[in-house]
C-alpha cells in the first residue's frame, strides 16, 4: 500500500511538481465552503493538503466528512504555495499537496484530549489512552530519542568489544535489596520464580564463563515505592568486565555514554571526559549527600570546633553529645528574611530530621540574627572564615548527629540551588562517586546490610576492619551521578572465597543461608573465576536528563502510574479462580485497596 509513500514532514520547495501519496491523521481541517484544507500528520511532521471540489469532486466529498484523527490517504500533486500562504514555521510550509484522491482508511471518535497540541492534560487520562498521548509530538520526540540513545549505546558498547547477552526473566531472587515480583510455578506448586531486579548474578556467571566483556539493555523489575524517577519496571545499561579495575570500567562508560549522548544531541551534545571523581567521604563532607550536584558551590563547612566552646547551648550540647555542627554560606543571602528561613528552609531541614536551622547574617556593621549574641566576636569571625561568608551573605547551620547534619544541609543546599537558580539549566555535570561504605545500618531494624550488594569488594586498606568496625569499611563500589541524581552504580566484585565468607558473616548470613540463596554463584567461583567488576545505569534516568524532564513516565512508552497500575489495560487485575487453583494459590481475605 505504501510503496511510494511520501512522509508528511518531508516535502520541500524542490519537490514541487512531483506526484505524491501521503498517509496520516487529520491534525486540523478547515472547510472554506469551496476549498477544504487538511493538515495531515504522521510522525515526521505535517503536510497541508488542499482539496478543490472542481479538481476532485469525489475526494472533496470524502474530505468533507473527515474529522480530527481520522486516518486518510491522499494522492495528488505537490505544488508551491502562493507567497502570501507560505508558513515559515513549518518545514513543509512552502508546499502543499493538491489532492486528486482521498481515501478514508479509518474513522476516529473525538479524542478525550487534544492530540494536535501540547495541552496540559491530566496524566491519568493520558495513561488511560496512552496510544493517543504517544501520538502527540512531545512523546513521539521523547520515545524516538530514547530509541536512538539505546541504539547508539549498543553500537558504542559493541565497538569496544562488549557482547550483548540476554539473561532470563524468570529467576531465583537476586540480592538487590528491593522486594521481588514473584511468578508462581504451575509445575511446582508453592514454588516461585522472581522477576529480575537486575541481571547481577548472571552477568557475574558470564565472567566465569569467559565472556570477558558483557553488556545488556536489561529490563529490571522491583516492587518498591514509586517516585518521580522510579518505576516498577525500568531498563538498565548493564555491564560486567573481567581482569579490570575501576579505571577500565569508567573508561568503557566514558566512551559509551558520551558517544550515545552526542549522537542524540542531548542538551548541548558534548560531555567532557573523563568524568571527575570524588570519594564518598569527600561528597558527604562537602555536599552532605552521596549524589552531589556539582553545578554550584555553597559547600558545607565544619563548625564543630567553634560550636564546642561557644555560648550557644544548642550547639555546645550537640557537640558534647557526640554530634557535629556544619554550615553553608548563602552568597547574597541578606535577602533571605527570617520567615523565609524559619518557614520553607526550616521545613526542608526538618524533612531530613533536623530539629531546626540556625542562621546568621553578615552585614557591614557586623553579625545579625537572634543567636549572634551567644557567640564571642572571634567565634563569629571563625564561622565567617570557615564558611567564607562576606558582607551581604547568610550562614545557615545545623547541629545534630553527622548523618542528620549532612542530610539536612545537603537538602537545604539543593533546595537553594534550585530556588535561587544557582546553575545554568543546560549544564550537565557527570561525576563518579567512589569508595562507598561497604555496610550501612538499617534505620528500621538496626541491622547491618550491604550498602551496594554482598559481592562488592572491600577497599584493600580496610580489610582489617571487617570484623572490628564494619561500618568504617570502605568498598570498591562507585556511582555515576548526573546533576545531583544517581544514574548508575557498580563495583569491583569479591572473587576471593575467604573475603566473601567474612563479608557474609558481617552481614549475619551463615554458610547454610549463603548456600541456599546464592550457592550456585559461590560454587561457580570454585571453577576458576576471573577478577571482575561492573556497573549498571538507568537508561530511563539518562534519557530523562538528556531531555531535561523530571518525570520518568515521559520517557517510557507504557509506564505505570504512581500506584503501580497501568490505567490503559487495568493491570494488575484479578485472575480467573481456575488459574489460581491450577497454581495451587488461594487468596487471603484482605482489606481492599482504595
Ligand atoms: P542499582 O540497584 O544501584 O545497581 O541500580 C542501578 C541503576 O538502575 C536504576 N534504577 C531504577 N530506575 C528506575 N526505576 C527504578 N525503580 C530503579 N531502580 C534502579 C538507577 C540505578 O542507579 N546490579 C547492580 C549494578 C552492579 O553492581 O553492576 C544494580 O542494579 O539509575
Amino acid at each position: 500500500m505504501s510503496t511510494d509513500r511520501t512522509y508528511c514532514g518531508t516535502p520541500r520547495a524542490a519537490d514541487a511538481g512531483a506526484r505524491a501519496t501521503a498517509f496520516g491523521w487529520v491534525d486540523r481541517r478547515r472547510d472554506h465552503g469551496g476549498l477544504i484544507f487538511i493538515d495531515l500528520r504522521d510522525h515526521t511532521g505535517i503536510l497541508q493538503v488542499v482539496i478543490d471540489p472542481n479538481d476532485a469532486p469525489e475526494a472533496h466529498r470524502a474530505a468533507r466528512e473527515a474529522r480530527l484523527e481520522w486516518v486518510l490517504r491522499f494522492e495528488g500533486m505537490l505544488n508551491m504555495r502562493a507567497p502570501e500562504n507560505v508558513n515559515p514555521k513549518r518545514d513543509t510550509g512552502e508546499v502543499e499537496l493538491r489532492a486528486s484522491e482521498c481515501t478514508v482508511l479509518a474513522v476516529a471518535k473525538t479524542p478525550p484530549f487534544p492530540v494536535n497540541e501540547d495541552a496540559d492534560v491530566d496524566e491519568q487520562l493520558r495513561l488511560r489512552h496512552r496510544y493517543l498521548d504517544l501520538r502527540r509530538v512531545r512523546l513521539q520526540r521523547n520515545l524516538r530519542a530514547r530509541a536512538k540513545f539505546s541504539t547508539e549505546l549498543r553500537r558504542a558498547m559493541s565497538e569496544i568489544g562488549f557482547l550483548e547477552i540476554e539473561t532470563p526473566m524468570m529467576i531465583r531472587a537476586t540480592p538487590e535489596g528491593a522486594r521481588d515480583y514473584l511468578v508462581p510455578s504451575r509445575l511446582f506448586p508453592g514454588s516461585f520464580y522472581a522477576l529480575p531486579q537486575s541481571p547481577q548474578l548472571y552477568k557475574q556467571l558470564s565472567m566465569v564463563a569467559g565472556f570477558d566483556r558483557y553488556f545488556q539493555l536489561a529490563h529490571c523489575m522491583r516492587d518498591e515505592d514509586l517516585r518521580a524517577d522510579r518505576q516498577p519496571e525500568f531498563t538498565q545499561l548493564d555491564i560486567e568486565m573481567s581482569f579490570v579495575d575501576e579505571d577500565d570500567i569508567f573508561a568503557a562508560l566514558e566512551h559509551a555514554i558520551p558517544s550515545a549522548w552526542e549522537a542524540c544531541e542531548f542538551r548541548g551534545g558534548r560531555l567532557t571526559v573523563p568524568f571527575p571523581r570524588m570519594t564518598w567521604r569527600q561528597a558527604m563532607d562537602a555536599y552532605g549527600v552521596d549524589k552531589p550536584d556539582t553545578r554550584f558551590e555553597m559547600l558545607l563547612s565544619d563548625l564543630t570546633a567553634v560550636a564546642r566552646t561557644s555560648g550557644f547551648r544548642v550547639f555546645a550540647e550537640a557537640v558534647a553529645g557526640g554530634g557535629i555542627v556544619k554550615g553553608i554560606c548563602v552568597k547574597g543571602g541578606d535577602d533571605l528574611s527570617r520567615s523565609d528561613i524559619e518557614g520553607p528552609l526550616t521545613e526542608v531541614a526538618r524533612g531530613a530530621k533536623a530539629r531546626g536551622l540556625a542562621y546568621l547574617w553578615k552585614r557591614a556593621d557586623g553579625w545579625h540574627g537572634a543567636i549572634a549574641k551567644f557567640f564571642a566576636p572571634e567565634e563569629l569571625d571563625a564561622i565567617g572564615t570557615a564558611t567564607g561568608a562576606e558582607t551581604g551573605d547568610c550562614v545557615l547551620m545545623v547541629a545534630d548527629r553527622p548523618g542528620v547534619v549532612n542530610a539536612a544541609l545537603g537538602a537545604v543546599r539543593n533546595h537553594l540551588g534550585r530556588a535561587r537558580a544557582l546553575y545554568d539549566d543546560t549544564r550537565i555535570d557527570m561525576l563518579w562517586v567512589t569508595e562507598f561504605p561497604m555496610f550501612e545500618r538499617s534505620e528500621e531494624t538496626g541491622d547491618i546490610g550491604a550498602a551496594h550488594h554482598p559481592f562488592t569488594m572491600i577497599h584493600a586498606d580496610d580489610l582489617d576492619l571487617l570484623e572490628s568496625d564494619p561500618l568504617a569499611v570502605r568498598s570498591r563500589a562507585y556511582d555515576l551521578v548526573v546533576n545531583g541524581r544517581e544514574i548508575g552504580s557498580g563495583s569491583i566484585r569479591i572473587t576471593d572465597p575467604a573475603i566473601q565468607q567474612r563479608v557474609l558473616a558481617a552481614l549475619g548470613i551463615d554458610a547454610e543461608e549463603a548456600r541456599r540463596k546464592f550457592g550456585f554463584l559461590l560454587e561457580a567461583f570454585e571453577y576458576g573465576v576471573p577478577p571482575h567488576g561492573g556497573w549498571a545505569g538507568g537508561i530511563d534516568r539518562m534519557v530523562m536528563e538528556g531531555l531535561g524532564t523530571d518525570n520518568i513516565r515521559d520517557v517510557i512508552a507504557f509506564p505505570k502510574n504512581q500506584q503501580g497500575q497501568e490505567p490503559m489495560t487495568d493491570a494488575p487485575a484479578p485472575v480467573d479462580p481456575a488459574q489460581l487453583r491450577e497454581l495451587g494459590i488461594g487468596i487471603l481475605p484482605t482489606t481492599p485497596k482504595p
